[in-house]
């Protein structure tokens, strides 16, 4: 397996693959790879020639103050899980390499980015859209991989894809979670011991509506003050929000009619968390 650290030294590796005619999955990451991470790439293997794992922190979609500089980082791990799932090449740009100094392009997906992720964290899609686009340039992968654990990024890169004409498919992959229900993620390793533990409010708050919603609960406001009441019965959590929203445009239901996601963002201490589940009618 490759590491290339360059965007000429990829697209000479990605030019020889499609000269012998390869299949190429995507699977773009921030790095220090987990399970959740794994699964994607496993996925990706199965079904191309050749897979490359983009490893990158990408700045320009962190907020000011959020965690860009301690955001966990650890090539040689991340290279061997990419080497045993049988992944082709890394890819692991520098920032300077991603973004010239007169970088002044960017990519906007309006109103899918309106509520839950996006009006929280201004910006962020804006960054993560213009890094994935440029790496469907540069890569011109035939399928790219996402989890479903970022709900909302899914949708929005499905969108972008379909609005910008992107010759790519997009396979959207389930949550992986530890033993205990929490949704794995490079961001646990912040949690300190009393912390992990507190964090399994998240899934077990999403376990008590699923329970309501299958009982057949339709009014999305009784149903968040469930999900809301449980998750302040954990003293180290504090709620960033609880949304019910219309699982296509992602706008907030009163009545659960249709598909919908629910998905929660929490801090606990200092380590924002997010997780999610599609309520199918
Ligand atoms: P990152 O947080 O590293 O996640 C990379 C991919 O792994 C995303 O598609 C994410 O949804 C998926 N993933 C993370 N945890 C998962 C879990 N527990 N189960 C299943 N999939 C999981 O998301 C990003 O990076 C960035 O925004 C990126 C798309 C790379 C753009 O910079």
């Amino acid at each position: 397996m490759k590491i290339v650290n360059n965007i000429k030294d990829l697209k000479s590796c990605i030019k020889l693959w499609k000269d012998s005619n390869c299949s190429i999955g995507l699977v773009p990451t921030m790095g220090y790879l987990h399970e959740g991470h794994k699964s994607l790439i496993d996925r990706a293997c199965r079904e191309n020639d050749k897979v490359v794992v983009s490893v990158f922190v990408n700045p320009t979609q962190f907020g000011a103050n959020e965690d860009l500089d301690k955001y966990p980082r650890d090539i040689k791990r991340d290279s061997k899980l990419c080497e045993e799932s049988g992944a082709s090449l890394i890819f692991a740009p520098s920032p300077d390499e991603m973004y010239s100094k007169n970088f002044s392009t960017y990519i906007n997906v309006e109103n899918l980015t309106d509520g839950l992720c996006g009006s929280r964290r201004p910006g962020h899609f804006r960054g993560v859209c213009t890094v994935v686009s440029k790496l469907f340039n540069l890569i011109t992968p035939n399928k790219a991989y996402f989890g479903e654990k970022d709900a909302q990024q899914l949708a929005v890169i499905k969108h972008m894809v379909e609005d910008l004409n992107f010759d790519v498919t997009i396979v959207g992959c389930p949550i992986i979670r530890e033993y205990n229900g929490l949704a794995k993620s490079s961001r646990n390793t912040y949690l300190s011991k009393e912390e992990k533990k507190a964090a399994l409010i998240l899934n077990c708050s999403l376990g008590k509506a699923k329970k309501l919603l299958k009982s057949g609960l339709k009014d999305s406001n009784d149903l968040k003050s469930v999900i809301t009441n449980s998750l302040r019965d954990e003293p180290l959590a504090k709620i960033d929000y609880v949304e019910i929203v219309d699982s296509i445009s992602l706008k907030p239901v009163k009545k659960i009619e249709n598909n919908v996601l629910i998905a929660i963002a929490v801090f606990i201490g200092k380590t924002r968390l997010i997780d999610n589940f599609t309520w199918n009618i």
